[in-house]
Parts: C-alpha cells; sequence; structure tokens
C-alpha cells in the first residue's frame, strides 16, 4: 500500500510522516527531496531557473515513477504542499493509494512558517504570511478535501499519529517508545 500524506506547507508532513513510517516499518520518501536527488539541484533552483510550470511537471513525473517502482514494504511518501493542486494528481494517488491530508489552521501554519520561509520559493517576498496562506488555502482546499482521510493536526502528537497510521494500515498498536 502507499499512504500519501498531503497538506500546505509547514503542516508537518515530512516530520510526522518519517517518524511514523519507521515506527511502522514502512519506507518513507519525501517527494521534494526524490526529485532533488533525481535533478541533482534544490526546489529554490528548479523555480528560479526553470518557473513553476517545469517543477510541476517534474513533480508530476517523480510522481509516477515514485508509485510505479517494485517494492516490498509499504510506502509512505510525503508531497510537496502543491502536489494534489496541479493535473489530476490527487485523483491518481486515490487510484495509486491512501491519501491523508493533514489540516491546519492559516493561523497555526503562518506560526511555523515565519521562520522557515527562505526554503520555499512560493514565500518568497511575502509579508502578510497568514493572509497569503488563506488566499491560497481557497484554491487548494477543494483538492485537499479530496483526501480520503482528513486528519486536524492541531494537537496530533507523532505517536498518535504513528498510532492511526499502524491501525490505518491493519497494524496493533506498537508499544510507545521511551521518549
Ligand atoms: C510547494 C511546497 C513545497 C515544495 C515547493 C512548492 C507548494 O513543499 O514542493 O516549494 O506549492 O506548496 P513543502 O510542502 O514540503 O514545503
Amino acid at each position: 500500500m502507499i499512504y500519501f500524506l498531503l497538506g500546505f506547507m509547514g503542516a508537518g508532513k515530512s516530520s510526522l510522516g518519517k517518524y511514523a513510517a519507521k515506527r511502522q516499518g514502512m519506507e518513507f520518501i519525501d517527494l521534494d527531496h526524490w526529485i532533488e536527488a533525481n535533478e541533482g539541484v534544490s526546489i529554490a533552483e528548479i523555480f528560479s531557473e526553470q518557473g513553476e510550470e517545469a517543477f510541476r511537471k517534474l513533480e508530476r513525473s517523480a510522481l509516477e515513477k515514485v508509485c510505479t517502482a517494485e517494492r516490498e514494504q509499504d510506502l509512505l511518501l510525503s508531497c510537496g504542499g502543491g502536489t494534489p493542486c496541479f493535473y489530476d494528481n490527487v485523483e491518481y494517488m486515490n487510484q495509486q493509494g491512501t491519501t491523508i491530508y493533514l489540516k491546519l489552521s492559516p493561523g497555526m501554519l503562518a506560526n511555523r512558517l515565519k521562520n522557515a520561509k527562505s526554503m520555499r520559493p512560493l514565500l518568497e517576498g511575502v509579508t502578510d504570511l497568514e493572509g497569503f496562506i488563506r488566499e491560497k488555502l481557497i484554491v487548494r482546499e477543494p483538492f485537499y478535501a479530496k483526501a480520503v482521510h482528513i486528519i486536524m493536526g492541531k494537537t496530533l502528537s507523532r505517536n498518535a499519529f504513528a498510532r492511526w497510521l499502524g491501525e490505518l494500515n491493519g497494524n496493533p498498536a506498537p508499544p510507545e517508545p521511551e521518549n
């Protein structure tokens, strides 16, 4: 099974996903990191040198390559914030596996993103971060809403998410780690 983790930038997809996949013995891939490793350049460089449209094409092609690769383990794929919102990516993901939307309020996202803007080309030059997020979510929410599971991320701990993922995957709850 492939589990797709969707959500806006700063929702915690990579950190929650990485931890939960490890706890559940799943393979973990961060789609942005996969693209960077395959292209040999950073996402920021792709945006600045080739533009967003070229990035979206690379992102779609990466999504297909990751989904169709042979694997024995289950996979947790952490997607970029925009991945489900271009082409028919979200429908494609729903055909290939199970989509999970990690939903946070614009205020919480802004709070988490305020110190992490430099890595994210879409946030370059944005001064009203919360306003920008609200505007983007108006466009993106209908795509995110196509996810099979919607999780409110506000109070979600990584242990709670790991347990929930295990139950979804038919595994009994693993013991809590010491810390
Ligand atoms: C983007 C989110 C980024 C990355 C790119 C575009 C977006 O991923 O794919 O900068 O359109 O929201 P994260 O959500 O992991 O920051």
